[in-house]
């Protein structure tokens, strides 16, 4: 719909709006859009109240965008003052946008301190990543107090929603740093096909899918008794930015790169069958040696190998600029999990994997975030609500 100015002022097409309030925060479940803005935020101030407003603001942005809306808080504003919403997604369709809130550890105080008094209401899973053999972190771009992963079909919906939530924020809160994605890497619903990522092998096959609503509730959302009543219905986001190795990964010859991930590149299938979904054998010995090597990625990863912990993978690819003069490509995968129980689930399958995964020549993981993204907001509500109750 045009205006007389020829602006859209109803949003395209709300077919593609994803409701912002429910028992679980969106983008979890939700079927994997393909672009990512993720941003980390820092508190500026100290007080309760204005973690509140924060929490308060971030979902009024979010429910507001989500449905295909431009955000305007209270009356408008005219010719005088900024713009609240900055603008790009006018005449946009919502783009399935979603937009997942997370706390992080540092908000639950320190050793330094308790700026917002919720020490006590910090769940027992809510802790900094361990560190891991072969990592090389760095602390800036890892870390926050909030987080905001908005996941869209369009990059610029995906964009638009950090950048107004940051504008809508600006008094309380300071971006700490950002990853845009390209690509997802996951299949997160039965309804899609896996893609593949940047090293050119299908991602996603055995994730735990939005149907399976038992392994939801087993591995991804925090149950009744599990911790703090205001996390039931939550998950714990984990965040790793891993970079791929391409000069090694790409001069490795097809069969070392197979048997590296432990499954065909062309059709995704576990070595030794012939389609992407046949069951993986790890047992299968030829000629006395495993088909699936004993360091091979999906066999660490499996279940069977850790203890039957599972985990919802929902990553996306990325790439910067090369820097000037080093000829290299930095690109690689920006790895995103929702576990129910971060240190039983993702940290002890990080740990096998970084003891002895064969990616790890190809590969190395430089940040490092763990977020509490607590349950829905229910409507007129926020994300969050419940740490205040
Ligand atoms: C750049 C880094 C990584 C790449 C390129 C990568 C790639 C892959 C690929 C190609 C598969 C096989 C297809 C599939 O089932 O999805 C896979 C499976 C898997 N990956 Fe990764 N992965 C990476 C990092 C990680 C990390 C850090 C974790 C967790 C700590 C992880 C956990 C898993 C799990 C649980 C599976 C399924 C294993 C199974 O049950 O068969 N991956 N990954």
């Amino acid at each position: 719909v045009l205006d007389d100015k020829g602006v859209s002022s109803v949003s395209v097409a709300n077919a593609s709006a994803i409701s912002f309030y429910g028992s679980n925060q969106p983008g979890i479940a939700t079927p994997a859009q393909n672009y990512l803005h993720f941003a980390a935020f820092d508190l500026t101030g100290d007080q309760s109240e204005e973690l509140r407003t924060v929490l308060e603001l971030a979902s009024a942005v979010a429910a507001e965008l989500m449905a295909g809306k431009p955000y305007k808080k209270g009356a408008g504003t005219g010719l005088e003052s900024p713009p609240q919403d900055p603008g790009e997604t006018v005449g946009l369709p919502a783009s399935n946008l979603t937009v997942t809130l997370g706390l992080g550890p540092s908000l639950f105080g320190s050793r330094t301190g308790d700026p917002f008094g919720l020490s006590a209401r910090r769940p027992a899973e809510l802790r900094s990543l361990p560190g891991f053999r072969g990592e090389d972190i760095s602390s800036a771009m890892s870390g926050g107090d909030l987080c905001v992963q908005a996941c869209a079909d369009d990059p610029q919906v995906a964009f638009h929603a950090v950048h107004t939530m940051a504008l809508a924020m600006k008094e309380y809160a300071a971006l700490r740093w950002s990853q845009p994605g390209f690509g997802r890497t996951s299949s997160t619903s039965r309804a899609q096909l896996t893609p593949r990522n940047l090293m050119g092998f299908k991602d996603g096959t055995e994730n735990i899918r939005a149907e399976d609503g038992d392994a939801m509730n087993t591995f991804v959302w925090a149950q009744d008794g599990d911790g703090p009543g205001w996390m039931v219905g939550g998950s714990y986001l984990v965040a790793k930015r891993i970079r791929i190795l391409f000069d090694v990964w790409d001069t490795t010859t097809l069969g070392d790169q197979q048997r590296v991930i432990g499954r065909e590149k062309l059709t995704g299938a576990p070595l030794g069958s012939r389609s992407e979904y046949d069951p993986v054998d790890l047992s299968a010995t030829v000629d006395g040696e495993l088909l699936i090597p004993a360091n091979s990625h999906i066999r660490l990863a499996a279940p069977r190998e850790n203890g039957g912990q599972r985990i919802l993978r929902r990553g996306y690819s990325y790439t910067e600029p090369v820097e000037p003069g080093s000829g290299e490509i930095d690109a690689g995968l920006f790895f995103i999990a929702f576990v129910r129980r971060p240190a039983r689930q993702f940290t002890a399958i990080q740990r096998r994997l970084a003891e002895s995964d064969a990616l790890n020549q190809h590969t190395l993981h430089t940040s490092s975030s763990i977020f509490a993204c607590p349950p829905g907001a229910r409507q007129g509500g926020f994300v969050g609500e419940g740490l205040f109750q």
